[in-house]
C-alpha cells in the first residue's frame, strides 16, 4: 500500500510533555511512503512543548485536561470524542502520562499503542529509567505494546534491549533509550497502519519483520 493521503491511516497522538517521540512520528509522516498520518495531537496538559511541535507541523491540537482519578471515565469519553472529531482511527500514546478507561479500549481494539522505556514486564509504571538504574539492571530497553485496561500490560509488539553502563545517569540512559524509541516507534505505527500486525491472545506477529 502506498502512503497517499487517501490510503493513510489517520492516527491521534496523545502526549503530556516534551513530545520527542511525537516529533519522530511527525518527521516520518512527512515522507510519502509512511502509511499513517497524524490527524490530531491531544494533550492532557496545556502549553507543553509537544503541542508546539504539532502546531509547527500544521497538525490540529486538542487539550483535554486531566480532571482527577474519580473522573477517568469522563476524561476517556472526552478523549474519544476528540479522536473521533478529527477522524482518527487509532491512538498512539507518546509520553502520555494518563491511563485511559475502558471506553477507549473497547472503541479502538488493537488500535491503541504505547511506548515504554523498559523491557516489560520489568519496570512498569512512571519511573522505569530510574527504577532500572536503582535495581542495578545491566540491560533495559524499549517496549512497544498494544494498550489494554492494565498499566503497561497489553500484548507486546516489539522490544529492543539497551545496555546499562556503569556510569549511566538517568539522563544518559534515557537519551540512549530515546534514540531507540525514535527509530522504532514510527516503524511500529507504519506496520500497524499497513495491517502488518496480527494479534492472537498475547502474541503479536509482524508480517515482514
Ligand atoms: C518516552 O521515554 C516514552 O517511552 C515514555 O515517556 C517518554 C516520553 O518522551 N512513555 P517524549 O515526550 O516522547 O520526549
Amino acid at each position: 500500500m502506498s502512503g497517499t493521503s487517501e490510503s493513510r491511516l489517520p492516527v491521534a497522538v496523545l502526549v503530556s510533555g516534551n513530545g520527542s517521540n511525537l516529533q519522530a512520528l511527525l518527521d516520518a509522516a512527512s515522507k510519502p511512503d509512511f502509511a499513517a498520518e497524524v490527524a490530531v495531537v491531544i494533550s492532557d496538559r496545556p502549553g507543553v512543548l509537544a503541542l508546539q511541535r504539532a502546531e509547527r507541523s500544521g497538525v490540529p491540537t486538542a487539550v483535554v485536561p486531566w480532571p482527577g482519578d474519580r473522573d477517568r471515565d469522563a476524561f476517556t469519553s472526552s478523549i474519544c470524542r476528540a479522536v473521533r472529531d478529527h477522524g482518527a482511527e487509532a491512538l498512539v500514546l507518546a509520553g502520555f502520562m494518563r491511563i485511559l478507561g475502558r471506553e477507549a479500549i473497547e472503541r479502538f481494539p488493537n488500535r491503541i499503542v504505547n511506548i515504554h522505556p523498559a523491557l516489560l514486564p520489568a519496570f512498569p509504571g512512571a519511573q522505569p529509567v530510574p527504577d532500572a538504574i536503582a535495581h542495578g539492571a545491566k540491560v533495559t530497553g524499549v517496549t512497544v505494546h498494544f494498550v489494554d485496561e492494565k498499566v503497561d500490560h497489553g500484548p507486546i509488539i516489539y522490544q529492543e534491549p539497551v545496555t546499562v553502563r556503569d556510569d549511566d545517569t538517568v539522563d544518559t540512559l534515557h537519551a540512549r533509550l530515546h534514540e531507540v524509541e525514535h527509530r522504532v516507534y514510527p516503524a511500529v505505527v507504519d506496520a500497524m497502519a499497513r495491517g502488518a500486525l496480527t494479534v492472537e491472545g498475547r502474541r503479536v506477529t509482524w508480517e515482514g519483520m
